[in-house]
C-alpha cells in the first residue's frame, strides 16, 4: 500500500532523513520504531506531505505522492493523528469530526455556511463506533486527555482513508486510556481491515499490535521485518531495543 524509497531529508544542514525505506502491506498494523530524535515523525511528516522531501520516492497505491500537497494526498486516502494532539478546542466534538467526514465529501470549503445538518448521519455513525456519541455536543476541550486522543483518531477517520498514520498515539496516556487506543488500534485492523502506520515508544505495545516493523536510526532503516526478526536482530539490539529491556 506505501512504499518509501531512499527517502532524504536536510533540516539547515541536519540531516534528519537519510535513505529511510518503508513498505507497509495492505491490511496490516507497521510500527515505525527508533530512539528519540530519529526521525520518525519527520518521516510521518514526509509522507503525508507536510514537509518537503530532498530526494527519494514514496508511493501509496501505485502512485507517487512525493512532495504533493497534504490535502492531495489525504484525499487519495491518506489520514494521520499528530504527536500532539491536533483538535479545534472551541469546536464540539460532533463538529470536530463532520469537518473531516465533510472534507471526504470535499465539501469542507463550505464549512462556514450552512453545513451543519450535512453528512450528520456519517458523524455520528463515526462518534458511536468510537465512544464519543454521548460527548457529542461537549466542546474538546471539556474531554479528558485520553478521550482527546480517540477524538483525534475519529476525525481522521471521518475521511474513510485506507492508510491511518498514527504519530506516538498512547504518548502521555494512564495505562486504561492506553489500552483502549490498543483496542480501538486492534479493531479498526481486525474489523475495519484498516491498514495502520505508526510509531511508538512503547515497545509492549508495539509488539503486541504490530505485524510488520521498521527501525529507524538517525534517519537511516536499520532493520524492517517480523517482530520475532527485530527482536532478534543484533544491530537492532544494540541501536535501541537493548536498552527496552525486551531483549
Ligand atoms: N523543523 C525542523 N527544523 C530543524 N530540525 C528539525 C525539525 N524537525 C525535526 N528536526 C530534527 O530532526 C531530528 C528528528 O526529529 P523527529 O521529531 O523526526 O524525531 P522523532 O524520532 O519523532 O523523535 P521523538 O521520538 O522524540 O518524537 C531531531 O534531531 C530534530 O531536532
Ligand atoms: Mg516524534
Amino acid at each position: 500500500m506505501l512504499q518509501v524509497e531512499q527517502l532524504r531529508k536536510a533540516f539547515e544542514g541536519f540531516q534528519a532523513i537519510a535513505d529511510a525505506r518503508l513498505s507497509v502491506p495492505k491490511g496490516e498494523v507497521v510500527a515505525v520504531i527508533g530512539p528519540n530524535g530519529a526521525g520518525k515523525s519527520t518521516l510521518f511528516n514526509l509522507i503525508t506531505g507536510h514537509l518537503q522531501a530532498d530526494s527519494g520516492h514514496i508511493r501509496f497505491q501505485n502512485e507517487e505522492i512525493t512532495n504533493l500537497a497534504p490535502y492531495k494526498i489525504c484525499h487519495k486516502g491518506m489520514a494521520r493523528s499528530f504527536q500532539l494532539i491536533n483538535i479545534f478546542p472551541s469546536l464540539t466534538v460532533l463538529e470536530n469530526v463532520q469537518t473531516s467526514v465533510l472534507a471526504k465529501h470535499r465539501l469542507d470549503q463550505n464549512f462556514f455556511r450552512p453545513s451543519k445538518k450535512l453528512l450528520i448521519e456519517e458523524t455520528l455513525e463515526v462518534l458511536e463506533s468510537f465512544g464519543l456519541f454521548e460527548y457529542k455536543d461537549r466542546s474538546c476541550s471539556s474531554l479528558s486527555y485520553g478521550d482527546q486522543k480517540v477524538l483525534e483518531i475519529a476525525i481522521a477517520l471521518g475521511s474513510k482513508p485506507e492508510l491511518l498514520l498514527l504519530d506516538e498515539p498512547t504518548a502521555g496516556m494512564s495505562s486504561e486510556e492506553t489500552r483502549k487506543i490498543v483496542n480501538l488500534i486492534k479493531r479498526l485492523s481486525q474489523e475495519k481491515g484498516l491498514t495502520i502506520l505508526l510509531t511508538e515508544h512503547d515497545m509492549e505495545l508495539v509488539f503486541d499490535v504490530a505485524q510488520k516493523i521498521m527501525v529507524l536510526q538517525q534517519g537511516k532503516t536499520i532493520a524492517q521485518g517480523l517482530p520475532e526478526d527485530i527482536r532478534n536482530d543484533k544491530a537492532v539490539q544494540n541501536a535501541y531495543l537493548g536498552e527496552t529491556g525486551l531483549c
